[in-house]
């Protein structure tokens, strides 16, 4: 049988359905799998399902002969070199699709949450500081009418314009070459970047994390917000830079962020994020509900299974 190497635990039905013909391996720790286990296991597997905390690089590509799948627990993959990947015939595959509306609900959430400053509430009420109901103190942000920003109309782009037209917001978006029906239906505007920027109360990232993208909102990205704007961030950490977002958010160039992923993963204690009050941070839980990650765990199964069998695989991100 061939072997298939899991580098952390996930739901059970994926692997119970790669355990109906592959003899399974599961790294078990609360961790990922360290490198160098990662490479001793890579170098025995036909296939390894891997979580987007595993660097998959030529070196690993490398030490792993017999490698025919890699296959992502997640929509993303830029943790894997897929051209290092394509050029030794090794396929890769990804989970889209499943993870779109759980994704969208948390960005949207997180808009919510920073708009209503919520973070911040808790804190305050755990502190002991609420002695009585108060006119003036953590007064927020309306999103009811407002107008979101949404860079990158891809799925999870889309599906948060979707949730937006419920609450009546003008809906700019930049990206999705193909999107032209789903703005139509949704009244969303194409604008440039620049006119997203300088527009939007709320401005929500949905767009993989590429070389074109990396630090795509920088110095002069902040200085074109609102004073007010609120940047939510599901995608990846390395779309901001990381120390542009912490002048913006100092100096009151922009209002808040409320970031799901943040570049590094985790985000080191001494980060000055983590000091600042207008800054909402939770660990990359865009797809963590208990039915998208299980559906994640099937495709990503379904992926190796039909990699091993040489055929293309359901969710093939190979050029
Ligand atoms: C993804 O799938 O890329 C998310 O970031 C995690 O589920």
């Amino acid at each position: 049988m061939p072997r298939v190497y899991v580098t952390r635990k996930i739901p059970p039905t994926g692997l119970d359905l790669l355990r109906q013909s592959c003899d399974v391996y599961v790294w078990d720790g609360e961790l990922p799998t360290p490198r160098d286990v990662l490479l001793e296991e890579a170098a025995q597997a036909d296939a390894i399902l891997t979580m987007l905390s595993d660097r998959i690089d030529s070196a690993l590509l490398d030490a792993a002969p017999n490698l025919k799948v890699v296959s992502n627990y997640a929509v993303g993959f830029d943790n894997i070199d897929v051209a290092g990947a394509t050029e030794r015939g090794i396929a890769v595959g990804n989970t889209p699709g499943v993870l779109t509306d759980a994704t969208a609900d948390h960005a949207f959430a997180m808009m919510l949450a920073a708009a209503r400053r919520l973070g911040e509430a808790e804190r305050y009420v755990h502190q002991g500081e609420w002695k009585t109901w108060h006119p003036t103190k953590l007064l927020g942000q309306d999103v009811f009418g407002a107008t979101l920003g949404v860079v990158g109309f891809g799925r999870i782009g889309q599906a948060m314009a979707r949730r937006a037209t419920g609450f009546n917001m003008r809906i700019l978006y930049t990206g999705g070459s193909s999107a032209g029906a789903v703005a139509a239906e949704l009244g969303a505007e194409a604008v440039e970047l620049e006119t997203l920027l300088r527009e939007s109360d709320f401005i929500s990232l949905h767009v993989p994390l590429t070389p074109d993208t990396k630090g795509l909102l920088g110095v002069d990205a902040f200085k074109m917000m609102k004073e007010t704007a609120i940047l939510v961030n599901t995608a990846r950490g390395g779309v901001v830079d990381s120390a542009a977002l912490v002048t913006a958010l100092q100096e009151g160039q922009i209002a808040y962020a409320a970031l799901d992923v943040t570049d590094p993963e985790p985000i080191p204690m001494d980060n000055p994020l983590l000091t600042l009050d207008n800054c909402l941070i939770v660990p990359h839980l865009g797809s963590a509900t208990t039915t998208t990650r299980d559906r994640m765990g099937v495709i990503a199964a379904e992926n190796i299974l039909a990699g091993l069998k040489g055929e293309t695989l359901p969710f093939c991100v190979n050029p």
